[in-house]
């Protein structure tokens, strides 16, 4: 069909160059709103009804006989989806479609670097154009609630304020490519199980201000072209026709000028779909061959029936102005755009991001020394040692394999063993360690206790040989891991790895730990193993950018999106009833209401094993004293806030300075204190920088339920400078006025 289209231009241009002849919907001289008022007019209401719904698993309808093309869509949001079959979820088996896989995006969070995540989005927004899709789908920025989501790899941690600031410049980036960023998953589809139909219920504060500030960043901010309705039901509406999420706060609030695009098979019902705000139907069930219609795609709720209910009144007209409005403008704006670049893939430059995201990523959790006194085990330095055991299936697993839509067809994938082999050599020896079973989607793959007990005494027979072992473990993409469409079974270590760690520290105490996931495990070994590195998703380059950190190469720089609790029971949405989480199969109650994360650790007074903001470097940095300008603020004046920070190591590293503010008293329960700025900074050995933040009105907000609106209350606040949301290094009082 895009043939056609260049048919209809090149005719328009042989005709006169884009003369005055020129339909104005096809002159891109011309506003997008001219192009799409003209486009309209010349449109019958079937041609207006076909763009709402998909013709394909990934295309939705254009407009053929005016030469307006199809959109094209992938999957996102680490890189780009090799190609799926027309009708069904099987790949295409194309020999081209090989791309780079991008860290995941908790990594990306994980940087606290705006700067990684427009470098992200830039390179992910070529290979998408390179691959010619119109709409990548992602980014994800649904909140970090549970540690037993399947998806929270996808996601960008528990803090509105971090995910808002990380998802921004992705979203610009890549669209400057003329590819439509579909931010997901709009919202609150904060676990797998059950989340087809899961309603969910949560306080009007819990809605406002955690789980919708990154979506409203992402349209406000970012400019999102499209977004994707949830699966979850909201207060007993689907999401993806859902009156008070699509009409009053998207697209009436935040004033959304794109498209609402379903999750797949997400919607569930014509008339709300076609007055709540729904654009494109994707996904709904067909096999391509059984259907009522001659083509299957026109039994979609917004095809046909909607195309009934329009001609005989039961739905205004104005609703199908306004969503093929919306559908034309995200067209005129990516597939029709020829002012969009070219685009590539797997460039040099495209690996180099990967790997700089995986190491400004990659987080130091623990390096303390084996023996009083001595030096911690990392980095690792190649003279100490002449025998380094790496142990695990995680050295070797592909995991861009599994994890359900966000799966990756690599054309290169440097693995954690290549990774460590490349900077030691033959030092390196391997042993597997546990086995995890094959990635399958829909159930977990069993392994015998007869392997799991033989793989384990194999490693520990070569640990005992060892100078250092480095065990590569975690979670993988296998259903009920960190995979879409399940959640997670336990909160500990799978495939035996509790037992693997202990018997490994039994006999050999040169120990590092390197957890490759995307979601926070127990640690009942915590104490006994001297180094710990989260090390995420990291795509392609992973080994790279974790060898870089584990040999010193790079200084680890990155910090936890999220809060590592202690036990599940330590987590807000856990330490209530199974209505909580993971509900009763039908409704669910967010019962921590606003404490989300580390709002709930530091309110409740449950210290996380690992906090929130938490990341070590291989140098130390100090902190001076924070001075604020002033010691009152009115409502409508700023207050600045200055603190020196030294290097005071003998490594370069970069340093995240966090501002948090705790509003001292006030009319309704307010966390003990909430993330308002931040800033990463790089520093040489003995330099000092000094770090400024500006704090506004805006930041001692909170959402009023009783005004519905967000509100300022005069009192006393404090503001902490910290490393980490625990590590607080400095105060200042203030009070508003
Ligand atoms: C997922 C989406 C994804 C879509 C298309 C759904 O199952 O929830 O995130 O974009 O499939 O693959």
């Amino acid at each position: 069909m895009k043939n056609k289209f260049l048919a209809t231009l090149l005719f328009a241009c042989s005709m006169g160059t884009l003369s005055a002849q020129t339909p104005v919907y096809l002159d891109d001289s011309q506003p997008v709103e001219a192009r799409v008022k003209d486009a309209l007019s010349r449109m019958t209401l079937e041609e207006k009804v076909a763009l709402c719904h998909a013709q394909s698993k990934f295309s939705s309808a254009g407009v053929p006989r005016l030469g307006i093309p199809e959109l094209w869509m992938s999957d996102g949001p680490h890189g780009v989806r090799a190609e799926i079959n027309w009708n069904d979820w099987g790949y295409a088996n194309w020999t081209n479609d090989s791309i780079t896989a991008f860290p995941a995006l908790t990594c990306l969070a994980a940087t606290w670097n705006p700067e990684m995540s427009a470098r992200y989005g830039k390179a992910i927004g070529e290979e998408a154009r390179y691959r010619e899709k119109d709409v990548l789908l992602g980014p994800g920025v649904n909140i970090y609630r549970t540690p037993m989501n399947g998806r929270n790899f996808e996601y960008m941690g528990e803090d509105p304020y971090l995910a808002s600031i990380m998802c921004v410049p992705y979203i610009q980036e890549l669209q400057k490519n003329g590819v439509a960023a579909c931010v997901k998953h709009y919202a609150l589809n904060n676990q797998e199980l059950w989340r087809g139909h899961i309603d969910v219920n949560l306080s009007d504060r819990a809605l406002y201000e955690i789980y919708l500030p990154a979506f409203k960043a992402a349209v406000e901010q970012g400019g999102a072209w499209s977004i994707m309705g949830s699966y979850n039901k909201i207060r007993g509406q689907h999401a993806c026709h859902n009156d008070l999420i699509l009409n009053k706060i998207l697209k009436g609030d935040w004033k959304f000028d794109g498209c609402v695009i379903t999750d797949w098979g997400g919607a569930h019902d014509t008339y709300e779909a076609a007055v709540n705000g729904l654009d494109i139907e994707m996904g709904s069930y067909t096999n391509g061959l059984t259907s009522e219609s001659a083509f299957t795609y026109n039994d979609y709720y917004l095809a046909h029936p909607y195309l009934a209910m329009l001609k005989e009144g039961k739905v205004p007209m104005s609703t199908i102005e306004d969503k093929a409005s919306r559908i034309l403008r995200l067209i005129f704006r990516t597939a029709m755009n020829r002012q969009k670049p070219y685009g590539a893939v797997c460039t040099d430059e495209h690996y180099a991001a990967a790997r700089e995201i995986g190491n400004e990523g990659i987080v130091l959790l623990k390096n303390t020394p084996v023996v009083k006194k001595g030096a911690p085990l990392l980095p690792i330095d190649a003279a100490k040692y002449q025998n380094i055991l790496v142990v695990g299936d995680n050295a070797v697993r592909l995991l861009n394999q599994g994890g359900g839509s966000s799966e990756l067809k690599v054309k290169d994938m440097v693995s954690p063993l290549d990774g460590l082999r490349a900077v030691y050599g033959d030092k390196v020896q391997y042993a597997k360690g546990y086995a995890a079973g094959r990635p399958m989607y829909g159930r977990a793959d069993e392994v015998p206790q007869t392997v799991v007990d033989s793989l384990r005494a194999e490693a520990v027979e070569m640990a005992k040989k060892a100078d250092l072992v480095v065990l590569v473990g975690g979670l993988n993409k296998n259903h009920f891991q960190d995979c879409e469409g399940g959640d997670r079974l336990q909160y500990g270590l799978p495939f035996g790895q509790n037992e693997l760690i202990e018997a490994l520290q039994g006999v050999n105490k040169n120990l590092v730990l390197v957890l490759l996931s995307g979601n926070a495990v127990e640690m009942p070994w915590v104490a006994k193993v001297p180094a710990i590195v989260q090390g995420w998703y990291l795509g392609s380059m992973g080994g790279k950018s974790l060898a870089d950190v584990l040999s010193g190469a790079v200084n680890p720089s990155g910090k936890l999106p999220f809060s590592f609790p202690a036990k599940l029971a330590d987590c807000g949405a856990n330490a209530f009833d199974a209505l909580s989480y993971p509900g009763d199969s039908i409704k669910q109650v967010y019962k921590e209401d606003v404490l989300v994360g580390y709002r709930w650790h530091d309110t409740k007074k449950i210290p996380a094993l690992f906090s929130f903001g938490h990341g070590l470097s291989y140098t130390t940095f100090a902190y001076g004293k924070p001075v604020a300008s002033a010691k009152t603020m009115t409502t409508d004046e700023m207050l600045t806030v200055t603190i020196p920070v030294k290097n005071a190591g003998s490594v370069a590293g970069k340093e995240i300075i966090q501002l948090y503010v705790g509003d001292e008293k006030c009319s309704v329960l307010r966390p003990a204190k909430e993330l308002k700025h931040f800033t990463k900074i790089a520093l040489e050995p003995g330099e000092e920088k000094t770090v400024t933040f500006t704090l506004t009105p805006d930041d001692l907000k909170f959402y009023d339920e009783t005004a519905s609106a967000w509100t300022l209350e005069p009192g006393k606040f404090k503001i902490y400078i910290g490393a980490s949301s625990t590590d607080i290094r400095g105060m200042v009082p203030f009070e508003l006025k």
